[in-house]
């Protein structure tokens, strides 16, 4: 036998009996790493005569890949027990009862939030959406209310902080903003709705400094006030799942259209009980009205020839009605016990029928 038969044995039998994986890697490093011992032989081929050279390279090459091959083979072997001790150590107990599970609600806002989506979606209106953070100049000047206007006063801003002298951004104090930004990349016709967080200085219980709003904006050729008011009668039937509400629409002003009212639905309030639909009293649910020409004009929309008409529902106000919550600051607590009694089980259809009824009157 010669040296290198005798060295090659005794290699194999030291991969061979290796119990570990971090055992056989240094085995490996040892014998084929850069300063392995195989790699010195084939480092000395080089000062070798040439008849040498060839036999010798010739026997280097072959122990080394037997070698290498015996060590990737014992690898298999003590990776495959690895994970037969591994397996035995962690058997499942399959005998165990199952972790009672947990199932979150979905929050009333956005219970709402999908059923006023989903009730505009059928009459055609897709949804757009628009930053939290505004400019001035969408919040308010395209919308018709240039700086210092009195109907600035009418929503309490919340101004960011900014580098003095630069403009100053702030928190928008209402979707329509959305309805700029919509048309400066589109033109007509428009057909939008725009649910969104909104933000405003004030807060008691009817009133949150965030709280949320859907736009909705029509724009075309034709589209006029009667569209408007069938639209609406449309929305607050399906929504309160009413066959009929009795609705009235009174003059009101906002910059942004021309006329302007605001949508009263029916309701009698008895006992401190207030009921949709029925009654002679009257609840204001929603502001609206003819685009005003300046607006389209700030968005290069000609208003010689396209009319719409717009509106501007309180979401938080309308999941209040329907879900007879009485406080809105709840909304946004976070109390578990809160939003397991309010919230609705996922895929929850909610419950249908009229004279859903809420104590006390609740108004944005
Ligand atoms: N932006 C109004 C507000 O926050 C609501 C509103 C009223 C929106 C009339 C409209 C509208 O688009 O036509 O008070």
């Amino acid at each position: 036998m010669s040296d290198l038969d005798i060295l090659q044995q005794q290699l194999l039998e030291q991969v061979q009996k290796t119990e570990t994986l971090a055992d056989l890697d240094a085995i490996r490093v040892s014998v084929l790493g850069k300063k392995g011992i195989i790699t010195e032989k084939m480092k000395s081929l080089g000062s070798m005569p040439t008849e040498e050279r060839k036999a010798a390279g010739k026997q280097f090459n072959t122990i080394k890949n037997i070698l290498a091959e015996a060590i990737e083979s014992k690898k298999e072997q003590l990776e495959e027990q690895e994970i037969n001790i591994r397996l035995a150590k962690e058997a499942v107990d399959i005998t165990l009862p199952v972790r009672p599970e947990k199932q979150g609600r979905i929050h009333p806002l956005y219970q709402t939030y999908d059923e006023i989506i989903a009730i505009f979606g059928q009459m055609g209106f897709a949804v757009a959406e628009g930053p939290d953070i505004e400019d001035d100049f969408h919040n308010f000047t395209a919308l018709n209310t240039p700086k210092n206007h009195p109907a600035r006063q009418m929503q309490d801003t919340f101004y960011l902080k900014g580098e003095e002298n630069s403009e100053k951004f702030i928190v928008r104090t209402q979707t329509s903003a959305v309805q700029i930004r919509t048309m400066e990349k589109q033109q007509p016709p428009v057909r939008i709705i725009v649910p969104g967080r909104t933000y405003r200085c004030d807060s008691d219980a009817t009133h949150s400094p965030m709280f949320h709003q859907v736009e909705g904006l029509i724009v075309d050729k034709e589209t006029n006030m009667a569209h408007l008011k069938g639209c609406l009668i449309e929305f607050v039937k399906t929504f309160f799942e009413l066959d009929d509400v009795p609705v009235r629409f009174r003059p009101s002003f906002f910059p942004f259209t021309e006329p302007s009212a605001e949508m009263d639905i029916g309701c009698c309030r008895t006992n401190g009980e207030l009921k949709i639909g029925a009654g002679n009293d009257w609840l204001e649910i929603l502001g609206c009205g003819m685009v005003h020409p300046n607006v389209l004009k700030a968005c290069h929309i000609d208003p010689d020839i396209y009319q719409g008409f717009a509106f501007g529902i309180g979401l938080d106000r309308l999941a209040m009605l329907k879900y007879a919550i009485p406080d809105v600051r709840t909304f946004f607590e976070s109390d578990l016990r809160w939003i397991k009694h309010y919230g609705f089980v996922p895929l929850d259809i909610p419950s249908t029928g009229s004279g859903l009824s809420m104590t006390g009157g609740n108004k944005r």
